[in-house]
């Protein structure tokens, strides 16, 4: 795992239709990765890496936060800021609504050199 490089520019993902999501957090499988659709209280989505940014952990869902069983770390719901240790963000990715689907933008893969 590497962290989100968006220099070779952005993609969007379909996450299926809005209404297929009736609570959050929500798991979200996008291409063999798992991760958190959240909703914060301002109505904003986002899409949240269930790795750990400190070591990559797989970070899960508990009553109040998300934890990471590594080495404790444990992460707000709807943000992913870090509440218990160093100023620190669970990966985050833009959600937005159209048309009735879910779309997050996501870093364009690296293009493979031709010979
Ligand atoms: S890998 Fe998650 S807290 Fe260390």
């Amino acid at each position: 795992m590497v962290y989100p490089d968006f220099t070779h520019g952005v993609r969007e993902i379909d996450l299926g239709p809005e209404d297929s999501f009736a609570k959050f957090p929500s798991e979200v499988e996008v291409e063999g990765y798992d991760f958190y659709l959240a909703k914060g209280k301002d109505g904003v989505l986002r899409l949240l890496s269930s790795l750990c940014p400190h070591s990559w952990g797989t970070v899960y869902l508990e009553d109040t936060c998300f934890m990471c069983p590594s080495h404790g770390w444990r992460f707000e719901l709807f943000t992913g800021n870090c509440i218990n240790g160093p100023i620190a963000q669970m990966f985050t990715f833009e959600v937005n609504a159209r048309d009735g689907r879910l779309f997050a933008s996501m870093p364009e893969k690296k293009k493979q050199a031709q010979t």
